[in-house]
């Protein structure tokens, strides 16, 4: 059984004035079978996490379970899972199939067992005609399957990922990335995978945990997490382009509640709020907002002043600033080449993807909904 549990871990570096507290009161139960992501800036405690589950680092409070063993004082060796850093280091001087087998070899597998398991990475990671190389023969993404391989062969009931393909090219990390996910489905072995990158999280995880300053601030699948932040941070950082944000006040109760951008004035109901009232943040996805001709009735939507316009292909991102006002948007719309860099434009909400945050960086959500009228 790969479950992996952690229960209010702590860690804290260092002590007395110089203590800092990396990792904190950390809850998080993962299923045997699932691909966890934890995704966050840098600095935020995912690698902490990792090395804590690994038994690289000691835990300062908390406890962790492997299966059903508490693993706190088990040593790293012991705890059946085996780990891929962005900085993995082969071995320069031997090739692949002794680089595969050294881990079996350290352990004092017999030659036997370490063949079949070596035969079976190599096949499921089509190393197989590599295995005479040496590392320094290999490209990247040959270096970094490798990498993999060398986990693989332990057959351990957990695999932890730091960051594994960092060190690789833009084009390389796509593919690569689709290759881990489908090894995850043939294996189904739990995984916890650290990365900054929101893409690559959203992509691999059956369930994604954001975190900033060593605190989770949300668990969910990718698309929860994406449709119902649960604060501005997560708002803000799941999402491409990021969430544009803007400030105002919140109106009304009931029926009509309503938002008012505090540039231009912009009101946007929001049904069914009966909460606070008073000052907030709207978030508004790019691919929220849509560019309109013309004037639109009632006055809604916003008027910008396009700034940079960058095509995409099927697609554009609109850069512009809101007239009258100091607040950056981006648009996601569909490609036209009738939008140029100093038009001015009108920007409708389409109906969903706005969220109401309380103030605050990590300001809760308040409001999440589509827009009525
Ligand atoms: N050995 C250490 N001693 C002191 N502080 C550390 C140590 N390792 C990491 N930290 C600090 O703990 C915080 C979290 O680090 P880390 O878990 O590596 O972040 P991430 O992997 O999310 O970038 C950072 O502020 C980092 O500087
Ligand atoms: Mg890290």
């Amino acid at each position: 059984m790969g479950r992996v549990l952690l229960d209010r871990v702590r860690k804290v570096y260092g002590s007395g004035a110089k203590a800092f507290e990396a990792v904190k009161d950390f809850s998080l139960q993962i299923a045997d079978g699932e691909f966890v992501v934890l995704v966050g800036g840098s600095g935020c405690g995912k690698s902490t996490t990792l090395r804590m589950i690994a038994g690289l680092e000691d835990i300062t409070d908390g406890e962790i379970r492997i299966g059903e063993r508490i693993v706190n004082d088990l040593h790293p060796k012991d705890r059946d899972i085996a780990m891929v850093f962005q900085n993995y280091a082969l071995y320069p001087h031997m090739n692949v199939y002794r680089n595969l087998a050294f881990p079996l070899t350290m352990r004092g597998v017999d030659k036997a067992t370490i063949d079949k398991r070596v035969r079976e990475a190599s096949r499921i990671l089509a190393l197989d005609p590599l295995l005479d190389r040496r590392p320094a023969e290999l490209s990247g993404g040959q270096r970094q399957r490798v990498a993999v391989g060398r986990a693989i062969v332990r057959e351990p009931s957990v695999f932890l990922f730091d960051e594994p393909l960092s060190n690789l090219d833009a084009k390389l990390r796509v593919t690569t990335r689709a290759e881990l996910k489908a090894l995850h489905q043939r294996l189904k072995t739990t995984t916890v995978y650290v990365t900054h990158d929101q893409e690559e999280a959203m992509t691999l995880g059956d369930r994604i945990v954001v975190m900033a300053g060593g605190v989770i601030q949300q668990a969910g699948t990718p698309l929860e997490v994406y449709r119902r932040p649960a604060n501005k941070f997560v708002a803000g950082f799941i999402g491409l382009p990021p969430m544009n944000m803007l400030d105002g006040e919140i109106e009304g109760d009931g029926a009509t509640a309503c938002f008012v951008i505090r540039e231009q004035g912009v009101r946007v109901q929001m049904s069914g709020y009966g909460g606070a009232k008073g000052p907030s943040t709207m978030g508004i996805r790019p691919q929220s907002l849509r560019v309109v001709d013309g004037e639109v009735s009632g006055g809604a939507g916003l008027r910008v002043r396009v700034r940079v316009v960058e095509p995409l292909g099927s697609e554009m991102d609109i850069h512009a600033d809101l007239i009258g006002g100091a607040s950056p948007l981006v648009a996601r719309v569909a490609a036209r080449d009738d939008v140029r860099a100093g038009d001015e434009v009108r920007m409708v909400l389409e109906n969903d993807g706005l969220h109401v945050f309380a103030p605050g960086e990590f300001g809760a959500t308040l409001w999440s909904g589509t827009r009525q009228g």
